[in-house]
């Protein structure tokens, strides 16, 4: 058969969707807003789950798309055959429209005549039943009377999909692929020889809420939320051993291995660094690259980003890839992904100089790490190190834990993770960095002062866009009781007379004492009205819109002033670049300066 590529099953499965009722979405941004249970998308349905609760979609009750997705649970599992951090993700979705028997049929059809997979390479798992909900015997008869002989009844472990800790929930149904090899035993199935079965589409049910108490409590309307790994099954359609070997990546390791010198399948440590690698500055490239893209920090998804290129950084290393060249290895992904993701296009500068940044920082910590893990390992009694030491290592050489980990592994060491846990809570109640600090909007707290500071940054967002450029958007934002830090997309310095003339228009709007006007509305009535806003399907229905008339409109969370004159008097203190491409305003206000 010919080969099929990543592209046609993008435009197989959407168009397949399509001529069946559904609706085309775009892929959501990889970072969740508003949002705090998790770090990244990591499902096509997260941003979905309001839809799936009952809300109204505007787009109606049959949707499909391709998700960008980022899970880093398994990481220690990447280099493998079939993990990956980064993947796509096929969906379609019946918000309170079809249920069962139309799902199951569709993946069939599309499976089997679409994609010609022959119907004995396919089995399938369904739900085996408890106190919650029945077994599935309709999923069951679904399938067998579509032809499907290897039907298999796994409990909750297997087959129920949660959205999270609490929230949309229900059994499903997972379909697999044989990859070939012989069987292990009679009546071999997914349940009893997973060497053999790949799991490429899951298909749930969603009919429950799972609440605080662990309770299911039926949803308003019964849901399909579906998902097909895009890695996964383009490999085992076109008959390749590992997700490594398709197109999504083959060039790329061809060139890892080029630039290295290092054989690719050759030995398994070989094999495991260049995949780590590609995998990783894959997922690193879409982290940066994405509408709402991040870079390296110490804390929440910048934190594991920055694990990422630290690790390739490391495996560059062990192949004797020169690591400058990590570089040439994003830029490979920017022009695969960009006719499908424009946004990689448009951040192309910004990936490659924090790339560049945090590949020159961590190599020269590098150095300097690993020699004080040799030191200190020299004076480790027994074969455990201690976590004080570990966390130091981390809080002073930018050590992450895992690589500690890994070395001390290589050298036959454990690291005591109890103690690395205390001293890095100890290390965080000192330096405040903990979830008071992480408000919603960058705000450090909820303060008087931190909620003014906020509204001085719509001022100043909407002066810049006025007086610069209005393609001037927001890039990042912290605020402190202190002072506010403003990141924004313009390519060189201001001018002294620049920062002037933002300033005095800032300062126009305080003495104009302009009334801050907060609004719900619909996410398309926010975009006619012109708000400024990341548009993407992650807003829920309604949004709020806090509009400061003459100056400022922007989807927003608050808090804010009432008005205007309670900001005082508003400057600039410091005007830097943040990272290419990207400048960065600090400025103070003065509250006592206002009108009373
Ligand atoms: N949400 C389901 C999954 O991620 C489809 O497997």
């Amino acid at each position: 058969m010919k080969e099929l590529k990543s592209y046609e099953l993008r435009e197989k499965y959407l168009k397949f969707f399509e001529a069946n009722g559904h609706k085309i979405i775009p892929s959501a941004s990889l970072i969740p807003e508003n949002d705090p249970s998790v770090l990244f998308t990591t499902a096509g349905m997260h941003p979905l789950v309001p839809y799936l609760l009952g809300q109204k979609h505007p787009d109606g009750t049959r949707l499909t798309d391709v998700q960008k997705c980022v899970r880093t649970g398994d990481i220690d599992e990447v280099g493998d055959e079939t993990h990956c951090t980064f993947f796509e993700m096929l969906g379609n979705w019946s918000l309170g429209d079809y249920f069962k028997k139309e799902s199951i049929t569709f993946s069939f059809k599309f499976l089997t005549e679409v994609l010609e997979i022959p119907v004995e390479k396919l089995a399938v798992t369904v739900f085996a039943g408890d106190e919650d909900c029945a077994r599935d015997e309709f999923a069951a008869k679904t399938w067998a009377d579509l032809g499907i002989k290897n039907i298999c009844y796994l409990p909750k472990e297997n087959n129920w999909w949660y959205a999270g800790a609490t929230g949309p929930c229900g059994s499903d149904t997972e379909i697999f692929v044989d990859n070939g090899k012989p069987a292990k035993c009679e009546n071999s199935n997914p349940g009893n020889d997973p060497d053999k079965w790949v799991e490429i589409w899951n298909n749930v049910f969603m009919e429950f809420f799972r609440t605080k108490d662990g309770k299911f409590e039926p949803l308003k309307q019964k849901n399909v939320d579906t998902g097909m790994g895009l890695e996964r099954t383009i490999c085992m359609i076109n008959g390749l051993k590992s997700v490594y070997d398709t197109d999504l990546y083959s060039d790329v390791i061809a060139k890892i291995c080029e630039l290295s010198g290092a054989k690719y399948g050759e030995d398994k440590e070989t094999t495991r660094a260049i995949r780590i690698i590609a995998d990783h500055i894959r997922t690193s490239t879409f982290l940066m690259g994405d509408e709402r893209g991040i870079v390296p920090s110490n804390v929440d998804q910048g934190y594991v980003l920055r694990r990422l290129i630290r690790r390739s950084v490391r495996f560059a290393r062990q192949i004797n890839l020169d690591s400058k060249q990590l570089v040439t290895i994003s830029k490979m992904f920017i022009d695969k992904y960009k006719a499908y993701y424009p946004e990689l296009a448009m951040n192309e500068n910004k990936v490659l100089d924090e790339l560049a940044k945090e590949e020159e920082k961590f190599s020269k910590t590098l150095e300097n790490g690993i020699k004080e893990i040799e030191k200190v390992l020299k004076f480790v009694q027994g074969d455990t190190l201690n976590g004080k030491t570990a966390f130091r290592l981390y809080d002073t050489f930018g050590f992450p834990i895992e690589m500690t980990k890994e070395i001390c592994a290589e050298k036959g060491f454990k690291v005591d993770m109890e103690g690395y846990k205390e001293a890095e809570e100890k290390h965080q109640k000192l330096s405040q960095m903990g979830a008071e600090q992480k408000f919603k909007g960058g705000l450090a707290d909820s303060s008087e002062q931190t909620t003014f500071l906020h509204t001085a940054t719509h001022l100043l967002l909407g002066s810049l866009q006025k007086l610069l450029s209005k393609d001037i958007h927001q890039k990042g934002s912290n605020i402190t009781a202190e002072r506010l830090r403003f990141d924004f997309n313009f390519d060189r310095p201001l001018t002294e007379e620049e920062k002037k003339m933002i300033e005095d228009n800032v300062n126009k709007a305080i003495q104009e004492d302009v009334q801050v006007i907060c609004e719900e509305m619909t996410v398309d009535q926010a975009r006619e009205a012109g708000a400024e806003g990341v548009f993407g399907s992650k807003y829920g229905d309604i949004v709020k819109v806090y509009t400061i008339p003459g100056y400022d409109k922007e989807i927003c969370g608050g808090p804010h002033a009432t008005h205007t004159g309670q900001l005082g008097e508003f400057k600039i203190i410091k005007e830097q670049s943040s990272s290419a491409g990207i400048r960065r305003i600090k400025a103070v206000i003065d509250t006592s300066k206002a009108k009373k």
